[in-house]
């Protein structure tokens, strides 16, 4: 059966020391085997994460990471530093990123392919805003953005690459999709695969939903047939909310 993957999105939350208690209080609890559970903290807490998570369920990500390997792009991180740090993914092409740090459709396609070149897997963010939805473009954004991010992926890689869908209007908003809109976002998100692909690909591929998912909706979400799991902000922060939302079904 396939497993649910349930990651948590920290964004600019949380110091090393704040990040090792937490991960602390995470580990007291269980989760079964088709769970699979991925926090993604800032960068200065990656390494140490990295040692306090060994041996656990428990898998790290990056929530962004440059496209080049190295070089003269201060501030900047590469998918090779990610790896030194024994991280498995990247979130890549986050709303904020796109909005706050005018990351475009291609450079999001470069981030893509570097992360898969250098062996690390992916968490493709994409999502519309509320405008869009309005004016009934949902359905095109999500195609247009799959195509674009996910130029020149080629088919024995795209497996490695978990796509969220994230509408810009319930990240951090409180106000989350319901589970059918929620739902038919993840179905647009697998239809264009399969287009792209084929069945198989469609039916294998992760797409999670994201925005204000929490404690109390996780389950209704969860359950819906295109959702592979969710990504996780705001309710991400709290061990004990986080755990409640990867045992969702108990
Ligand atoms: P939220 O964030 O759960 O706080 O809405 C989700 C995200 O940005 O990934």
């Amino acid at each position: 059966m396939k497993q649910k993957i349930i990651a948590g999105n920290w964004k600019m939350n949380k110091t090393i020391y704040q990040s090792i208690e937490f991960i602390q209080d995470l580990k007291t609890y269980e989760f079964n085997e088709n769970k699979r559970v991925i926090i993604c903290p800032p960068y200065t807490s990656l390494y140490t994460l990295s040692v306090q998570v060994e041996g656990s369920c428990i898998k790290l990500g990056a929530q962004n990471m440059h496209h080049e390997e190295q070089g003269a792009y201060t501030g900047e991180i590469s998918s090779l530093m990610l790896l030194g740090s024994n991280v498995e993914y990247a979130i890549v092409g986050h709303s904020e990123r796109r909005q706050y740090f005018n990351e475009t459709d291609e450079i999001i396609n470069k981030k893509v392919l570097s992360a898969l070149k250098h062996g690390l897997k992916p968490i493709l963010c994409i999502g519309e805003t509320l405008d869009q939805r309005e004016q009934g473009k949902t359905a095109d954004i999500l195609k247009a953005q799959i195509l674009s991010n996910l130029k020149d992926v080629p088919e024995e890689e795209i497996l490695r690459i978990v796509i969220a869908y994230e509408p810009i209007w319930a990240i951090g908003t409180g106000k989350t999709a319901t589970p059918e809109q929620a739902d038919e976002g993840c179905k647009v998100v697998r239809d264009t695969i399969k287009n792209i692909y084929n069945n198989e690909i469609a039916d294998n591929i992760y797409i999670l939903y994201g925005g204000s998912v929490n404690v109390k909706n996780a389950k209704e979400l969860f359950v819906m047939p295109n959702i592979d799991g969710g990504l996780v902000g705001g309710a991400s922060l709290k061990a004990s909310d986080f755990a409640k939302i990867i045992n969702y079904e108990e």
